[in-house]
């Protein structure tokens, strides 16, 4: 049995970030993205796999290749979510108010800031390593309790899902995959593609660089208890209430 850690969304601003941290520190990557991205600047101890998520038997495949290569997963990271953009042909933008509200854009924002993620949670439970970690990139706007601006309300809402389903899922996690600590993480807002939009009223020492927020992830999630978890917690190491 040897152990990777698995980066999905590796072609986003964090996870390219995060294959390339954990690959320098010697690990064994597997870098999942819907295209099958690779950066020239990774080294050979990452391994690119094209997977779209939408597609459930997709996802399934992926983790059935990992048991087949007698491989098991030390630390899982998703960092797929979406903000703005194109989705099925619909220009997906954060609403202001009640009437910017569509079952179309909600469907999109849970679609992939909640299932996705939730699927990939589902298919990986068989195959963590004894001491594991499992992280999904988060944010503090699904936090209910800390929400006093309003507005966001599907990316909101689709991030305090996919809250829930981690906590409810390390319950079970909690009997069948006993030494994987689970955790929502917050990366703060970050220089990427998908905060790039909205980064006008963040001051700039408010706004971090995706090295900042990755090497931050790895260096409080690096002692977790899963015991104690799921974790919700913020670039600082902090706590969120959920
Ligand atoms: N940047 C910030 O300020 C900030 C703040 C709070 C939370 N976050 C969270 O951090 C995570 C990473 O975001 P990022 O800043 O790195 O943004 P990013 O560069 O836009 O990356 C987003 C990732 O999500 C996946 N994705 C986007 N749209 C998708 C769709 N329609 N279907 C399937 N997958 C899709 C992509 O995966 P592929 O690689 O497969 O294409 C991409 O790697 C997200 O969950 C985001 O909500 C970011």
């Amino acid at each position: 049995m040897s152990e990777v850690s698995l980066i999905i969304g590796a072609s986003g601003g964090i996870g390219r970030e995060l294959v390339s941290q954990l690959a320098d520190n010697d690990n064994d990557v597997i870098a999942v993205s819907r295209s099958g991205f690779t950066d020239d600047n990774w080294p050979d101890n990452v391994t690119s796999v094209a997977c779209d998520s939408h597609d459930e038997s997709q996802i399934e495949n992926v983790v059935k290749q990992l048991s087949s290569d007698g491989q098991t997963v030390r630390m899982a990271v998703c960092t797929v979510g979406m903000l703005h953009g194109e989705v099925d042909g619909i220009n997906v933008q954060p609403e202001k108010q009640l009437e910017s509200l569509n079952e179309k854009q909600l469907s999109a924002y849970f679609s992939v800031n909640t299932i996705i993620p939730s699927l990939w949670v589902k298919h990986l439970v068989g195959v963590m390593s004894n001491n594991a970690l499992l992280v999904c990139v988060s944010a503090r706007v699904g936090s209910i309790s800390d929400n006093r601006l309003g507005g966001w309300y599907g990316y909101r809402a689709s991030k305090a899902a996919l809250n829930m389903m981690i906590k409810t899922a390390a319950i079970e996690y909690g009997r069948r995959a006993k030494g994987t600590a689970l955790v929502c993480y917050h990366p703060g807002t970050v220089d990427t593609a998908l905060s790039e939009p909205f980064q006008g009223n963040v001051k700039p020492e408010k706004l971090f660089t995706p090295e900042f927020t990755v090497s931050q992830l790895l260096k409080i999630t690096r002692d977790l208890d899963p015991k104690e978890g799921p974790y919700y917690l913020d670039w600082d190491g902090e706590p969120i209430n959920w």
